[in-house]
């Protein structure tokens, strides 16, 4: 199967890069990298240390679709929304990572736990949207908790990394740390990517807002698991946050059932669930923070599930504090395990 990456030199391209080189699939033939003319020509398998073999980067411009069997868009939304659909037509099963394509009604949005039976028969644009990275872990940690009964309402604060705002992002932090320490003025260290400086701080505003007062993020988190989960009238409120934490998305999620629930109860259902980490309440147990997950080539695969206790004024409702790395299992490791579902049907 060949592969193209667009925006394979960003932070979730590489990261593709670097999954493909684990062998997360069979059968990889060609892997074609595509970023800006800028970065035309650089070989990304000796910058990563790679052992896959990888063709030097070609610019967007001059890449031709012939013969591209998976095309991974992680370029943003313009470059996908004007470029998708010219792989699709080449023939190439596209899988998004932008937000242009999710909420379109032919469009399926999945995260392969979650929602396989999307991908039964393929895709009628033949693209796949990719959700955002805060949507996933929060939908992998809720699906589980579904055998325990009617889930009513979920509130969601989420903390999120720089890197979720890519290259830019991950600078924007080291610049203003390294400004602040230094005595500088952190907002004159870089053109705020963000908005705020981010280093020490915490910024309660991702993307843009609404007049009503709720931010892109917030709105998709609301209406992204609603699709994923199949419940259009799930009530979901969402609060994002930017952090000052280099990798590693983390959620404090209030979940409300139509009846009584037990920690308990929640606790087996999460530790039965594959791909999952689930930390109980003895202290022993600890809690999962972004620093160790996002450390550990294994952990950062993994939706970590801990702080898992009842409401005390409400007993059909639950607290859990959920971590996940926003680069691999909030993109690129879902990006591809929705590649390896689809390898597995016969219509691809
Ligand atoms: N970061 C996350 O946690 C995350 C999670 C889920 C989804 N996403 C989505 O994934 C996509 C990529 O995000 P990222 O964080 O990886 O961003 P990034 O680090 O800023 O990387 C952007 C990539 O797009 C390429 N690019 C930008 N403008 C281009 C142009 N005009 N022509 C060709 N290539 C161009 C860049 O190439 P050059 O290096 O040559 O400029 C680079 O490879 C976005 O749609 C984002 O919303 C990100």
């Amino acid at each position: 199967m060949d592969i193209a990456v667009i925006g394979a030199t960003g932070v979730v391209g590489r990261e593709c890069l670097a999954l493909l080189d684990g062998g997360i699939l069979p059968d990889v033939g060609r892997v074609l990298p595509v970023a800006s003319a800028g970065s035309a020509g650089r070989d990304l398998g000796a910058e990563q240390g790679l052992d896959l073999k990888i063709e030097p980067v070609v610019a967007l411009e001059d890449v031709d679709p012939a013969g591209v069997d998976i095309a991974i868009f992680s370029a943003g939304a313009p470059i996908s929304t004007r470029l998708a659909p010219v792989f699709a037509a080449a023939g190439a099963l596209v899988v998004d990572n932008s937000s242009a394509f999710r909420m379109e009604d032919d469009v399926p949005l999945v995260v392969p736990q979650v929602n396989p039976q999307t991908l039964d028969s393929r895709p009628a644009r033949g693209i796949v949207a990719n959700p955002n990275c805060s949507t996933i872990q929060l939908v992998r940690a809720l699906h589980p908790l579904r055998a325990l009964g009617e889930i009513d309402r979920v509130i969601v604060s989420s903390y999120q990394s720089a890197s979720g705002g890519g290259l830019r992002g991950l600078e924007e932090l080291a610049d203003t740390t390294r400004a602040l320490l230094d005595g500088a003025d952190p907002a004159a260290a870089r053109p705020g990517k963000f908005g705020q400086p981010l280093a020490f701080n915490l910024i309660p505003e991702i993307g843009l807002r609404d007049a009503d007062g709720h931010s892109h993020e917030e709105r998709k988190l609301r209406r992204e698991p609603r699709k994923i989960m199949g419940m259009p009238e799930l009530r979901v409120a969402a609060t994002a946050v930017r952090v000052a934490v280099v990798n590693g998305h983390s959620e404090a999620v209030h979940v409300s059932f139509t009846a009584p629930v037990s920690p308990d109860d929640a606790l087996a259902a999460l530790r039965a669930t594959p791909g999952l980490r689930v930390y109980g309440n003895d202290p022993a147990d600890g809690y999962p923070m972004p620093q160790p997950v996002c450390a550990s080539p294994t952990e950062r695969r993994l939706v970590h599930v801990g702080r898992v206790r009842a409401d005390e004024d409400d007993p059909c409702a639950l607290w859990l504090w959920v971590v996940a790395d926003n680069l691999t299992v909030g993109a690129a490791l879902n990006a591809l395990e929705i590649v390896s579902l689809a390898a597995g049907k016969s219509w691809l």
